[in-house]
């Protein structure tokens, strides 16, 4: 979804000074054959939060070496009932291969059509660009999938921290009346994500 590039690659520089849609190059001569390769190898730590689960990305922040070229990856970690909870990303199609666990894959169209699947290693999934999704790990082990999208930086909206998690917060008379609930709830599910 990014636009091409017009050269073979753009090592991002992250601290330049000027700002441009993307980032500026480091010279080509201070570019290493090491710019080019990531590790993904690591297990993230999944048992920081009730979710149970860890992103590792590979977006352009994390590998300036995908700067321009419209392409980047996540690894996600589950533990045991692991989940990655509904988000969309607004800027990319998202493909995923599932390494370990069995790992539950659902999204929602725009005509509020839920689709779904357990998928086991070597099965890959598609998630339309910009549709809300998750995965969720059923198995009794851990998890491991590994996503790509066509962005270089996708863009994360996760909808429980969009929607009750924001700073400043969104307004109870727009929640309570949007999900049709009294302030309690409203507060109650606010307070669990810092609004
Ligand atoms: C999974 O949905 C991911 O965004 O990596
Ligand atoms: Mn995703």
């Amino acid at each position: 979804a990014d636009p091409d590039a017009l050269q073979d690659f753009c090592v991002a520089d992250l601290n330049a000074s000027i700002s441009i849609n993307g980032f500026p190059c480091i010279p080509a001569s201070k570019v290493n054959a090491s710019d080019f390769f990531f590790d993904l190898s690591k297990e993230g730590v999944t048992n920081t939060s009730n979710l149970n689960s860890s992103v590792t990305p590979a977006n352009v922040l994390a590998f300036p070496a995908v700067n321009t070229l419209g392409i980047s990856m996540n690894r996600v970690d589950f533990g045991p009932g692991g989940l990655n909870p509904p988000h969309s990303h607004p800027r990319a199609t998202e493909m995923g291969l599932v390494v370990e666990g069995s790992i539950l894959v659902g999204f929602v169209t725009t005509s509020n059509v839920y689709y779904s699947k357990v998928l086991t290693p070597g099965e890959v999934f598609v998630i339309p660009r910009g549709l809300v999704h998750f995965q969720k790990n059923v198995g009794n082990g851990k998890g491991i999938v590994f996503t790509s999208f066509n962005s270089h930086m996708p863009g994360v909206v996760i909808s429980s921290t969009t929607l009750f998690g924001s700073q400043p917060p969104m307004p109870n008379e727009v929640l309570t009346q949007a999900f049709q609930v009294d302030d309690a709830v409203v507060n109650s599910i606010k307070s669990k994500f810092g609004s």
